[in-house]
């Protein structure tokens, strides 16, 4: 339960954005009621700047500015794809609809200097939009940016639907524990 192996990558300086339904940043740019399902899956991208707040920038800038070739986008929008169709289905077995996520990529070398494009990211209620199916209760990190109350109850219940929580609560974790 504490343990990760963990690979050095080149990280990718772009939040790249799957959105299946209407909400936050979405809703408001195009006055959408957040609930309402896109009619196909929509990735966007944002360039990783705190400075700048973090901009929306189209492939255009992306390619121009050399942050990513298309290749990488090619692959980035594959995998990202990829992520989204297994995380709806995880999260649609636990009752809960995956409305959008950002994550972030990176480039992996192996010792030939072969490179992939992985993802490089935490999947957690902290950068996806996670809604209870039956009664769209908010189980993310929107109960903390409005305000909403039971921030921890409500990350704690995503992690018992999916099994990774004991029952009795995150206090029956064993400690770590020595591998052979
Ligand atoms: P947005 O609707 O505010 O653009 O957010 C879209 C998704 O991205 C949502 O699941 C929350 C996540 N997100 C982050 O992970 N980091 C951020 O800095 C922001 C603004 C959003």
């Amino acid at each position: 339960m504490r343990e990760q192996l963990v690979r050095e990558v080149e990280i990718i300086p772009l939040e790249v954005c799957v959105r299946n339904v209407a909400a936050g940043s979405l809703a408001q740019r195009f006055g959408l009621a957040e609930g309402t399902q896109l009619p196909r899956s929509i990735i966007e991208y944002y360039f990783k700047s705190e400075a700048l707040g973090n901009p929306m920038v189209s492939e255009e800038h992306v390619t121009a500015f050399g942050w990513a070739t298309t290749q990488d986008l090619d692959d980035i929008m594959a995998l990202a794809l990829r992520i989204n169709d297994f995380l709806s289905g995880v999260f649609l077995g636990a009752g809960i609809r995956l409305v959008d996520f950002r994550v972030e990529f990176g480039r992996l070398y192996n010792n030939d200097d072969e490179m992939r494009v992985v993802l490089a990211d935490e999947i957690s209620p902290d950068n996806c939009r996670l809604w209870d199916i039956k009664t769209g209760e908010r189980m993310d990190k929107d109960r903390f940016r409005r305000d909403l109350g039971n921030v921890e109850e409500a990350y704690q219940e995503v992690a018992r639907r999916l099994g990774i929580l004991p029952e009795g609560g995150p206090r029956d974790l064993k400690g770590p524990s020595t591998m052979q």
